[in-house]
């Protein structure tokens, strides 16, 4: 190892640079490669965050590593989520500032050395590349994922204290302090770790961006899917109502009040058209509802964590004994207010079906996602 690529090593760090990972082995070296044109003459890391890709990617970062002890690899065993992610390795360091930037070249390392200088200045707690500010550029997107991101930002001012063009980059610098600050409040869910940094901060923090040319992936695809959406709204609501009510306790209603119309749907096909008996059509609507809660909240409530081969089956499995207990305790409780004379059958069937919800939400959180 020379001076020129390990400067300073006996003096503290400056800058460490979090790059989430999923399935990105072939772009690993040439982002190093790229990191260490950008930045002579500064005390540098990398940490790599992989969510066990089986790619290798986690593999690619060791070998690296062996080499050049500044580039580092955590990986995450069980769980998906790029924030969560940026989250982890941010908090791996203690270097003075930390970058966050995705690691298939899209975002140019170049642009590091200028937002460092930025921070070094004393003068702002985070340093933005933005697409959206003049002279940043959104790349070769398609015209729908364009107008998608731009009403996505629009959303985005709802929960952000303060302007931003473009909360929704991936490309950053901070204070390592004003992450310190503010750990604790931090939603963690989705992809929008930007966004949930400034909402979250307690202070309007000091801003400034630099321009962004969104570039080409270089190698492998994009993990953005339609699930960003959702996540997306999971993160607004968290910002809005997550201090009163946790969100996934929403998702997790909502996902219920599907069920119901499912359960009516399959009710009303087996009972109405195909003129089963009333128990059966009853017992199969509960059935089917219960696996399509289950379904949906494995892959929108608790996407994070979500039960994939074996571990699906035996999620459904614990799924169906929780639900079955809510059931229980949902009768009882509607029952036993309806027994009362004062309390209206509606309003006893209402009590019975928010018990009966709650309960199946805190178990079945606890006990089938493991949370
Ligand atoms: N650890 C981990 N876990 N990393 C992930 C995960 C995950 O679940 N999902 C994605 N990543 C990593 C990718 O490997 C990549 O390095 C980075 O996060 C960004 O993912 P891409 O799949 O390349 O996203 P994109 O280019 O479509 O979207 C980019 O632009 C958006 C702007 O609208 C990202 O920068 C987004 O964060 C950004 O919001
Ligand atoms: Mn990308």
């Amino acid at each position: 190892m020379t001076a020129e690529t390990q400067p300073m090593s006996a003096s503290s760090r400056e800058l460490t640079i979090v790059i989430p990972t999923f399935q990105e082995r072939d772009n690993v070296g040439p982002l190093v490669g790229l990191v260490r044109e950008a930045l002579p003459m500064i005390s540098w890391e990398m940490i790599f965050v992989d969510d066990n890709s089986p790619d290798g990617t986690a593999e690619a970062v060791w070998e690296i590593g062996q080499s050049d002890f500044r580039v580092r690899c955590i990986k995450r065993i069980g769980r998906r989520g790029l924030s969560s992610a940026c989250i982890e390795g941010m908090l791996a360091t203690g270097a003075t500032y930390v970058a966050v930037m995705d690691a298939d070249l899209q975002h140019d390392p170049m642009l590091l050395r200028s937002m460092l200088n930025i921070l070094r200045g004393d003068q702002v707690d985070l340093v933005i590349a933005s697409r959206y500010m003049p002279g940043g550029s959104m790349g070769d997107w398609e015209v729908d994922r364009v107008r998608i991101s731009t009403f996505a930002t629009r959303l985005s001012r709802l929960i952000a204290k303060q302007p931003v063009s473009d909360p929704m980059s991936g490309y950053f610098m901070l204070r390592r302090e004003v992450l310190e600050s503010e750990v604790e409040r931090l939603s963690s869910l989705g992809f929008k770790i930007l966004l949930d940094i400034i909402a979250s901060s307690p202070i309007p923090l000091r801003l400034a961006e630099v321009p962004l040319q969104f570039g080409k992936r270089y190698a492998g695809e994009s993990k953005l899917s339609t699930a960003v959406a959702w996540e997306f709204l999971l993160l607004i609501g968290d910002k809005l109502v997550g201090r009163y009510v946790p969100v996934r306790f929403v998702a997790f209603s909502s996902v219920g009040v599907a069920g119901a119309f499912v359960h009516f749907a399959v009710l009303t096909a087996a009972f109405k058209v195909i003129g089963l008996s009333f128990p059966v059509s009853q017992a199969a609507a509960v059935i089917i509802a219960m696996i399509f809660n289950y379904s949906l909240n494995n892959i929108l409530t608790y996407r994070d964590v979500s039960r994939k081969g074996w571990g699906w089956l035996r999620g459904l499995a614990s799924f169906i004994v929780v639900c079955g207990l809510g059931a229980i305790a949902n009768v009882g409780v509607a029952s036993y207010l309806f027994g009362q004379q004062q309390t209206m059958w509606a309003l006893a069937a209402i009590a019975g079906i928010f018990v009966g919800a709650v309960w199946n939400y805190a178990v079945s959180s606890r006990y089938t996602w493991g949370k």
